[in-house]
């Protein structure tokens, strides 16, 4: 919360390492390769590409897969995902999937998500994308 407004260089420096990422994805039943590199509030990068099993629904998404990286260095408790940046091999629109953005919304909702659309990259709130997220919090 009350971050500095995500810069032009990070968001750039965002994309190259999503672009970078993909290039490492596990992906032989759809050819999708998708990369994502995610900028925590501390400003360290983590990149995740997708992973795609025989077992179809078993695939885990590069966003998630780039979540389970900072988790695993950072621990969960005290991270906050500043940014994410998404990208995929053939250049096409695609935002993060549903799945994706509640997992997002569980390390911040504030974060800027950079993704292609026909125009090129564009940057949208998680709480754009996810108005209403699930929260127990909210259960109970
Ligand atoms: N995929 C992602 O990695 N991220 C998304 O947000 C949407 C889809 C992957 C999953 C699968 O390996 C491939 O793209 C095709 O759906």
């Amino acid at each position: 919360m009350n971050q500095p407004p995500l810069t032009e260089s990070e968001k750039n420096l965002l994309i190259t390492r999503a672009e970078a990422a993909l290039k490492k994805a596990y992906a032989p039943y759809s050819q999708f390769q998708v990369g994502a590199a995610l900028l925590t509030d501390q400003g360290k990068i983590y990149t995740g590409c997708n992973v795609e099993n025989a077992s179809y629904g078993l695939t885990v998404c590069a966003e998630r897969n780039a979540i389970a990286a900072a988790v695993a260095e950072e621990g969960g408790d005290n991270l906050t995902i500043k940014a994410i940046a998404v990208s995929n091999n053939r250049h096409v629109p695609c935002s993060p999937c549903g799945a994706c953005r509640q997992v997002i919304a569980e390390f911040c909702t504030d974060t800027s998500l950079i993704f292609l659309s026909p125009d090129g990259y564009q940057t949208q709130t998680l709480r754009q994308l996810l108005p209403q997220e699930f929260s127990l919090s909210d259960t109970f």
